[in-house]
């Protein structure tokens, strides 16, 4: 088993996280890409772990952290690990030491880049992403925020704490309306997908709904509403952990507009 850098070959591969198989996936549209071709040239890391039978059962995204909803710099931020965990198409991959060499290729990488750390989000609850991995590897808790942890691994003596970017955002709402607000930003094929449902379950209830899309692949606009990922209802954000389906979503938008 090794990790390497993404190729050509597998890019279709990563932009749906290695699940290919899914038919949910299909609903996170091209997002993804977008966001890649993005960006590719603005210091995005991908490498792929390669079992021994050249089968791709792994994935680590991480990218400068100037780039990240986070306050800190000089650093790099782990967006995603994951190890394909599903019976379902190229079948379960986890517990054979992927995400540990992932992580430890992501590590030696960002330190030959000259990194001052590496940084990591996972969750204080012990399903998705746990927290408790990272921790598992050297990662110290720095901030949280409603379950959602940072978590650090410093590499040099002068580096800085990071911060999330606090939550800023109150809804501004149009009397007589629903308002429904949806921050993404593509880098999530599980967020692209909520971005798509929200849109489509919107558009069931006509002019009842004002849809407004806020892309946040730009700093300054995570710094102004202090959003990056999420979906609000009116001032409720319905957003807290793995994809709601399009039923829950349209659920949420019905009690509004039958208010
Ligand atoms: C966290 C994650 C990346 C770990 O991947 P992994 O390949 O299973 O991780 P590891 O290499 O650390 O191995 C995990 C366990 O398997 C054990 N293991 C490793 N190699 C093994 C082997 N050859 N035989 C048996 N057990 C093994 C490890 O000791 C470890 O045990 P522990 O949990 O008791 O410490 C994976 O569980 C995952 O993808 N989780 C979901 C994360 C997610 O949702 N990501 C998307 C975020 S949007």
């Amino acid at each position: 088993m090794k990790a390497i850098d993404l190729t050509d070959e597998h890019r279709q591969l990563y932009f749906v996280c290695l699940e290919d198989w899914s038919e949910e996936m299909k609903e996170a549209g091209n997002h993804k890409e977008i966001w890649y071709n993005k960006m590719k040239d603005k210091g995005l890391r991908v490498k792929l772990a390669i079992d021994e039978n050249e089968q791709v059962g792994g994935m680590i995204e991480y990218m400068p952290i100037e780039y990240a909803f986070v306050q800190s710099s000089d650093h790099y931020f782990i967006n995603c690990i994951w190890v394909h965990g599903y019976k379902k198409g190229r079948g379960n991959f986890q517990k054979r030491g992927m995400g540990k060499a992932l992580l430890k290729a992501a590590e030696e990488d960002v330190k030959a880049l000259g990194a001052k750390g590496m940084v990591a989000w996972g969750i204080s609850l012990p399903f998705w992403m746990k927290a408790s991995w990272f921790k598992k590897h050297g990662y110290k808790k720095v901030d949280s925020n409603k379950g959602m942890v940072l978590l650090w691994k410093p590499f040099s003596s002068d580096a800085v704490p990071p911060k999330w970017i606090k939550k800023k955002y109150i809804p501004e709402l149009t009397p007589g309306k629903v308002t429904v607000t949806c921050f993404f930003n593509g880098q999530c094929p599980a967020y692209n997908i909520v971005h798509e449902r929200a849109k489509k379950a919107a558009k069931e209830f006509g002019d009842k709904i004002i849809f407004h899309t806020i892309n946040t692949n730009d700093k300054e606009i995570m710094h102004r509403y202090g959003e990056k990922d999420s979906l609000y209802i009116e001032t409720k954000k319905v957003t807290k952990g793995p994809p709601l389906s399009y039923k829950k979503i349209k659920r949420g938008m019905a009690k509004r507009v039958n208010k």
